[in-house]
């Protein structure tokens, strides 16, 4: 099965307890609703393709991890477009799930999917419960406080805020958790991969900012100029369109850098590629923005990408 397939598959299967009769039917609705169709399932992608690279020797945890990390995403994106948060009305080419189903059965369907994210992998877990402790820690911190989702979403509250601190909490501590529980998962220690998570999940958040101004909605499936309309700190208000096209060379240059020598070296590069490609295509760099030329800085890129 390729890896695609492998996690429309292994998230259909978490999922396969919302028919239960006795669930309440929206909400069953509005968890189906945020997690298919899906986006570009970079993280749990991310995770296997490490988990390959470490030797995958327990396909079912790491098809577990996968999901679970996709699910924190999908809980995520819930609530970060809730009025409260960016108040969107599109994801993924459909409506938000609030838009879809209301607000009380969002806040709910977001917490829903976090505790699935937990069902999902400890389901999992006797296959190797050696490898519990690391895993569930791994997934907790990209979550949790001081530095996971929620600390990154409660930076849009404080009047001081770090960019770099920002980010690599409401995005790149996910990512880092991508490769931290793919190598956990296959049980190799976790340590050498979690830089790779961090430079990329960086990298991919300079990238949203990046295409949040250079991108239209249709192109994305979701709204854009977000982050001047809600006074977002972002890599383009902090850089200038130029300098965040920079940045993210620079991060997606580091990403690469730290991939750790592994038998899975070659596909893992080539995944990065093609990511820096969708995520920043030539198109956009050619884009006038109010007059202003992106910098078209591909060159910048280290040859290898
Ligand atoms: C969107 O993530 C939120 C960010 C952290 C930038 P993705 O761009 O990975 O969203 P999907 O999963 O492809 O829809
Ligand atoms: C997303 O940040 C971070 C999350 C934790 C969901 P954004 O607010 O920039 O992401 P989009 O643009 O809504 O996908
Ligand atoms: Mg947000
Ligand atoms: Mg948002």
């Amino acid at each position: 099965m390729d890896t695609v397939r492998r996690i429309e598959w292994v998230l259909a299967e978490a999922l396969s307890e919302l028919d239960d009769p006795t669930a309440p039917r929206s909400l069953a609705a509005a968890l189906k609703h945020a997690v298919f169709p899906g986006g570009a399932r970079i993280r749990p992608r991310l995770c296997l393709a490490v988990a390959m690279a470490c030797g995958d020797d327990c396909a079912p945890l790491s098809n577990a991890s996968a999901a679970a990390i996709e699910l924190m995403h999908c809980a995520s994106l819930v609530h970060d477009d809730l009025p409260c948060f960016d108040n969107a009305d599109t994801r993924r080419g459909q409506p938000s799930v609030h838009k879809a189903f209301g607000e009380r059965l969002a806040v709910l369907a977001g917490d829903a999917l976090i505790v699935l994210a937990y069902q999902t992998l400890s389901a999992e877990i006797h296959h190797r419960p050696e490898r519990a402790k690391v895993l569930l820690r791994g997934l907790s911190k990209a979550v949790g406080m001081p530095g996971g989702i929620v600390a990154g979403q409660a930076w849009e509250s404080e009047s001081v805020v770090d960019l770099r601190q920002y980010q690599r909490a409401k995005t790149g501590a996910l990512f880092a958790a991508a490769t931290s529980l793919g190598a956990a998962s296959a049980g190799e220690a976790p340590a050498a991969w979690e830089a790779l998570g961090n430079w990329l999940g960086e990298a991919y958040q300079v990238a949203d900012d990046i295409r949040d101004v250079a991108a239209d909605a249709a192109e994305l499936g979701k709204p854009v100029g977000q982050d001047l309309c809600h006074g977002r700190p972002s890599a383009v208000s902090t850089l200038g369109l130029s300098g965040a096209l920079e940045r993210f060379n620079h991060l997606m240059g580091e990403a690469l850098a730290s991939i750790p020598a592994c038998r899975g070296e070659k596909a893992l590069r080539a995944l990065l590629r093609a990511e820096s490609q969708r995520l920043i295509p030539s198109h956009m760099l050619g884009k006038p923005q109010g007059g202003k030329q992106v910098n078209p800085r591909r060159e910048a890129l280290p040859s290898s990408i």
